[in-house]
């Protein structure tokens, strides 16, 4: 411990220095504009990795975005450790609102503001300070694989591939993942699942061309209306989803577990302050922890149609949109939720309009072991860096590449993630303590100690 506060000491300023590199380059995988950045992303990571000491690094083209793979297989008779992260980005949309420039890292009261700065690189290159740390410390106690790609945040699908064509090469014991978040400094907690995904858009067709609406107004149904209708329709008075059979294969806790995930530190009335809201909002007779952790949900993401320039524009739209994603939890399939969606949107659609639904991408829920050897010494490093026990909880989030790594490579997942909530993940103004960089470099050697300690 003593030698890990040492290093982290001497190396402070160039620590910073060198995320703030990283967050400079605007690695937006979902608009095309960026492609050039997110590349030379791809490549520094990959300097880095080599830099820090690994060995066969390697930008592994796909049909995207590239994955960094770099290693380092000290004894093959030790456990090997597969390290994820991404280093693309959301967009940093709606610019207006951010106090400074995303792509521009700036400190304030501690924190770091940026694009990426929580989700996922401020996180992922912890993992690789870390590393340089154990090497140049002489403390690397087992092996280690890193894989960092660049199409989290737009469904991670060419990683797929990658993934079941290179199943030897990712061989390892556990994958470890900083990509999530904790309750609080004070109360660290660990993620033991995440939910999964079904994301489509659908769009409501009326006449054939937009229409003036006070010649057409009340003779030709519109679009939009048609469509608010059919949203409002996806919820019953309980909140619940009101797709037939939606909750069918969902697997219910057990009143033990439920009484564990409550027992966790929420605060409603800080929650509501937080948000600037006067009543949280959910499923009828669940918590607030449940809701985000343990319930499938559906969201609209967004909604468009007509005229939404300045001013007025009289205009019956010949046509209106949605983005509309919905939250899964163990067993339900995203496949199978995509088809009860799109067959109940056909199902509910007034004779005046024609739907359709494209699906986007999905994604499975995973629910990860808590009482793995990896998972115990997650807690043993949290415990002595922190000084106090994790708590168990379940995120809302979802990785879909986590499902696939147990399907495909059977091997579990261990998320160790240092963000919290309150980071604004996929919002304006982005932030991660540095408080929580550093303690994050500091916690993962010890994971390394523990994990190696306790396999054998
Ligand atoms: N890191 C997040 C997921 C996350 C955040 C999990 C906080 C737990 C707590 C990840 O980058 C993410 O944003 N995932 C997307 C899914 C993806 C397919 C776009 C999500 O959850 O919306
Ligand atoms: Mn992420
Ligand atoms: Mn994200």
């Amino acid at each position: 411990m003593q030698i890990i506060r040492q290093y982290i000491e001497d190396h402070k300023q160039r620590l910073l220095d060198e995320l703030f590199e990283l967050l400079r380059f605007p690695s937006v995988s979902a608009d095309p504009k960026y492609r050039a950045d997110v590349l030379n992303t791809a490549n520094y990571t990959a300097k880095k990795l080599r830099e820090a000491g690994a060995d066969n690094v390697e930008v592994c083209q796909t049909a995207g975005y590239p994955i960094v793979y770099g290693e380092k297989i000290i004894d093959s008779t030790k456990p090997t450790v597969l390290v994820y992260g991404h280093y693309d980005v959301q967009p940093p949309d709606p610019l207006e609102l951010w106090k400074t420039p995303p792509f521009e890292p700036t400190v304030r009261d501690g924190k770091i503001y940026a694009r990426g700065a929580c989700d996922d690189k401020g996180q992922f290159y912890m993992h690789v300070k870390a590393f340089e740390l154990m090497m140049q410390t002489n403390t690397l106690p087992c092996n280690i694989k890193f894989m960092i790609e660049g199409e989290e945040e737009v469904g991670s699908n060419n990683l797929g591939i990658f993934v079941k064509e290179n199943k030897e090469r990712l061989k390892a014991d556990v994958v470890l993942i900083s990509d999530t978040s904790m309750i609080s400094m004070e109360t660290p907690s660990l993620e033991t699942g995440l939910r999964g995904l079904s994301y489509l858009e659908v769009e409501v067709v009326g006449p054939n061309r937009d229409l003036h609406s006070g010649v057409y107004g009340g003779a030709v149904a519109n679009p939009a209306t048609i469509l608010a209708k059919m949203i409002a329709s996806l919820h019953n008075e309980d909140n619940q989803v009101n797709i037939p059979g939606f909750y069918n294969d969902v697997v219910d806790l057990t009143d033990d577990e439920r009484k564990a995930l409550n027992s966790a530190p929420y605060n409603e009335e800080e929650y509501k302050k937080d948000l600037d809201i006067t009543e949280v909002w959910g499923e009828k007779g669940y918590s607030t922890m449940e809701r985000t952790g343990t319930r499938p949900t559906l969201e609209v993401n967004g909604i468009w149609g007509g005229y939404i320039g300045e001013g007025a524009k009289t205009v019956l739209p010949s046509k209106a949109n949605a983005k509309i994603s919905m939250r899964l939890v163990p067993n339900q399939s995203s496949e199978r939720i995509t088809a009860l969606f799109t067959e109940h949107f056909a199902r509910i659609a007034p004779p005046y309009v024609k739907v359709k639904v494209t699906p986007h991408h999905g994604g499975e829920p995973v629910v990860t072991p808590t009482d793995s050897v990896a998972y115990k010494a997650a807690q043993k490093a949290i415990s002595e860096a922190f000084g106090v026990d994790p708590i168990p909880t379940r995120g809302g989030g979802s990785i879909p590449i986590v499902a696939l790594f147990e399907a495909e490579l059977g091997i579990k997942t261990v998320l160790m993630g240092f963000g919290l909530d309150s980071d604004a993940l996929h919002s304006p103004n982005e932030k991660y303590d540095i408080y929580n960089y550093y303690k994050g470099i500091e916690t993962i050697p010890l994971f390394y100690k523990h994990y190696t300690e306790l396999s054998k």
